[in-house]
C-alpha cells in the first residue's frame, strides 16, 4: 500500500471512528425541544416554567431520583401504561431517538454537585 492510500484510510478510519461530542449536545437540545413541546402541559420541564399540572412529578424532581429509577425511564417512556398500570401519563409513541433524547435531558437536570 503506499502512502497516499494508507493515509487516505487512515483519515477515513479516524473521521468514521472518533466520537463527536456535538452529538450528545444536540440530544439535549432535541430532548429540552421536545420536553417543551409534548411534556410541559402537564410536567415542569424547565426550572423556570411557571405552571404545570399539580401532582405530576416535575422533570428536576424526576432528575433527583436514583440512577436505577433513571434507567427505567425509557421504558417507561416507550410503553407507560405497561410499566405503570393504570398510569395518567398518555403514550405518545416516541421514538427510540426521541426517547433518548428526553432522558438525555432529564439527565441534565439534576444538579452538579461542585
Ligand atoms: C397529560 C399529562 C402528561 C403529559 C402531557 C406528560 N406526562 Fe409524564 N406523567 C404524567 C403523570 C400523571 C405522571 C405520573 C405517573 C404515575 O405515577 O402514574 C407522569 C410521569 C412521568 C414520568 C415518571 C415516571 C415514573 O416512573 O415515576 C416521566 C419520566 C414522564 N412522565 C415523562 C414525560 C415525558 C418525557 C413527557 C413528554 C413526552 C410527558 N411525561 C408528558 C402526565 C403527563
Amino acid at each position: 500500500m503506499n502512502l497516499r492510500t494508507y493515509l487516505a484510510i487512515t483519515i477515513s478510519l479516524t473521521v468514521l471512528l472518533v466520537p463527536r461530542p456535538s452529538h450528545a449536545l444536540d440530544d439535549l437540545a432535541n430532548g429540552k425541544r421536545l420536553a417543551t413541546q409534548w411534556c410541559a402541559s402537564c410536567h415542569l420541564v424547565t426550572p423556570d416554567q411557571k405552571q404545570a399540572k399539580a401532582d405530576v412529578p416535575p422533570f428536576m424532581t424526576i432528575a433527583n431520583r436514583g440512577e436505577e429509577e433513571l434507567l427505567r425511564l425509557p421504558l417507561f417512556l416507550a410503553n407507560p401504561a405497561h410499566s405503570k398500570p393504570g398510569t395518567q401519563m398518555p403514550d405518545f409513541n416516541l421514538s427510540r431517538q426521541a426517547i433518548a433524547d428526553l432522558v438525555a435531558y432529564i439527565r441534565s437536570l439534576k444538579p452538579k454537585l461542585p
